[in-house]
């Protein structure tokens, strides 16, 4: 630990000094308790964990690999009840070379798994519902709880809103193209007001292979996705879905916002394709003063865009059951960010601008597809990488993270992404205008400022901080956020290792008055791992993290890992984990 560091900021703990190492550590004052850890029993009859005899079987019915967007549901619902409640926990993706004995390190790993291991990974992917209770300030999961529910890359779901049933959509195993099997690459993620969860799907090209992704009729749409005749997770070789030879329009069926409500364990879950296909990471939601549901997502790829959705209709706060097809209706808008530090909304309506048939897009179905190709036609600014986007609950200020993006050029610097070669990131704030004092997300037009410029101040050309920030203050490669009940911005990154040299980790800071963009560094994750869905309960006295892929570093494997976070055990690998991190003593997190 070092001392505490100057500056005005309202934040309390003493910061925690950078390192990389195999444990993690929190601020003096905190303390780390393990909350459910990749192959814990989330179903009442789930087998023990036994890393080495892993099946599909266990597997559905154990937490899954790789937790990144975690929310708080309370129980009972709509109560503010901070000590129970359902922990709702995406799984992005597997590491197979960590998952399995035997296959050696690195991502080569994954061309050598068995038919049985890639159905464990299927297994594995998805999302966890776990009811959680408090009892004398310890966390810990309710084993046999009627709620929970583990959601995986084989759950039928349901496909609703312009894109359903189009042909697009449709194959050999559903010829209707509304039905899908499971949801993959879920990466951050969001809810709504009436306590149903919006999981997203981010980089699903990755699971699907083939040459047709260059010769095929959809090739130039793939391109634009990234799809590639090699994907990332070779699973065509035993799952014809995932060979686009055999299933050319298996992914259209992916790139959704997902909606699934976590009380009724036997809902469906819900592919809202108004909301567009992109690689999304995250969907958070205000509710505008008149009522209306406005939906904030990224799309997280080098010179993509940051999107918003405005429901058609309010939403009912007397009635649950009245919002259910709510997220049906309602405009996709994509951002434009002048130079002058205006916002304008580009609406993604079919038959406005250029979204014409000449152009591709008989319909609103079709711009909902290809939604990258609609919004690359309207303007949109090409971004660094949008990660979380997430308002302010106090300002009612817009946060946009920008992890990075190694491949700006000079010549495509420009205000509000104004570094070339940005290995670091930055964030920057959406400030809607606010007649009467109400910030009105809905509207069309906003402005935007510079939070902060990551990376290290002094040593990497324009990173911007308060000038107070210490030198273990700085961060790199911002990914999530949360706010506290204060407004303070809560940072978890991803990538600071390769980027900075340093462990990615969790830091806090002002969002105004005189500690504004003075950051702190909290939590440091154990090596290979990304700091992940940063979520409060309702009293802000837990905070909880997902660490995601411990050990994922250069030469590990599950016979030679590079960490053994968070058991430590000979025989036990590194386990993908949710965190709970409370103040000792209790109160508030951060003060
Ligand atoms: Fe899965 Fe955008 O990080
Ligand atoms: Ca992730
Ligand atoms: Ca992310
Ligand atoms: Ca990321």
């Amino acid at each position: 630990q070092v001392p505490m560091t100057g500056g005005p900021s309202s934040l309390t703990f003493p910061e925690l000094r950078h390192q990389l190492a195999q444990r993690d550590a929190v601020a003096e004052g905190y303390e780390i308790q393990v909350l459910l850890r990749w192959g814990d029993a989330v179903l009442p009859d789930a087998p023990a964990f036994d890393p080495a005899a892993q099946t599909p079987a266990a597997q559905a019915m154990q937490f899954g690999y790789n937790n990144d967007f975690i929310d708080f549901q309370p129980l009972p619902q709509g109560s503010r009840s901070a000590d129970r409640g359902l922990l709702v926990v995406n799984h992005e993706y597997s590491n197979a070379e960590l998952m399995f004995p035997g296959l050696g390190a690195g991502s080569a790993a994954r061309n050598r798994t068995t038919a049985e291991q890639v159905k464990v990974e299927m297994m594995a992917h998805g999302l966890s519902v776990v009811e959680i209770a408090r009892t004398d300030g310890r966390w810990a999961a309710v084993a046999d709880s009627r709620f929970n529910r583990r959601i995986t890359g084989e759950t039928p779901m349901r496909v609703s809103g312009p894109a359903a049933g189009h042909d697009w959509l449709k194959t050999s195993a559903d010829p209707t193209g509304t039905r899908v099997l499971g949801t993959l690459n879920n990466c951050a993620g969001g809810n709504t007001p009436w306590g149903t969860i919006l999981t997203t799907e981010e980089n699903f090209n990755y699971y699907f292979s083939g040459a047709a992704a260059k010769t095929g009729p959809q090739a130039e749409a793939y391109r634009r996705y990234g799809i590639v005749e090699r994907a990332m997770f070779p699973w065509g070789r035993f799952e014809t879905r995932f060979d686009l030879d055999k299933e050319p329009n298996e992914p259209n069926r992916f790139g959704w916002i997902v909606e699934f409500d976590p009380y009724d364990p036997q809902s469906q879950p819900v592919k809202r394709t108004a909301l567009g296909r992109f690689k999304h990471e995250g969907c958070t939601h205000v509710v505008n003063p008149d009522g209306r549901v406005v939906l904030y997502s990224g799309d997280d790829e080098r010179f993509d865009y940051v999107y918003k959705f405005v429901t058609a209709r309010p939403w009912n706060p007397n009635d649950r059951a009245a919002n259910r097809d709510l997220l049906d209706d309602g405009t996709l808008f994509v951002a434009r960010f002048a130079d002058d530090g205006k916002v304008q909304w580009l609406p993604l309506t079919h038959g406005e601008g250029p979204l014409t048939p000449a152009n591709g897009f008989p319909s609103q179905a079709e711009v909902m597809i290809n939604a990258r190709r609609a919004a690359d036609l309207l303007g949109a600014t090409p971004m660094d990488r949008p990660e979380d986007v997430e308002t302010n609950p106090v300002t009612g200020r817009t946060y946009v993270i920008l992890t990075n993006n190694g491949n700006r050029r000079e010549d495509q610097v420009s205000p509000v992404n104004p570094r070339a070669r940005n290995a670091h990131g930055h964030i920057i704030e959406i400030v809607p205008p606010a007649p009467n004092g109400r910030p009105d997300h809905a509207a069309t037009e906003a402005r935007w400022e510079v939070f902060l410029l990551a990376g290290r101040p002094g040593q990497d050309a324009g990173a911007r901080y308060h000038r107070a920030t210490s030198d273990q203050g700085w961060l790199s490669c911002p990914d999530n956020c949360a706010f506290d009940a204060k407004g303070r911005i809560w940072i978890s990154t991803d990538g600071a290792p390769g980027a900075a040299g340093v462990a990615d980790g969790l830091y806090a800071a002002d969002t105004q008055g005189p500690g504004r963009a003075l950051t702190r560094l909290f939590y440091q994750a154990p090596t290979g791992a990304e700091v992940c869905g940063p979520c409060f309960t309702p009293d802000d006295t837990t905070i909880f993290l997902a660490i995601q892929h411990p050990a994922e570093d250069r030469g590990s494997s599950f016979d030679r890992p590079s960490t053994r976070w968070p058991d430590f055990q000979d025989a036990m690998p590194p386990r993908p984990s949710v965190i709970a991190i409370v103040k000792r003593g209790e109160g508030t997190i951060g003060e």
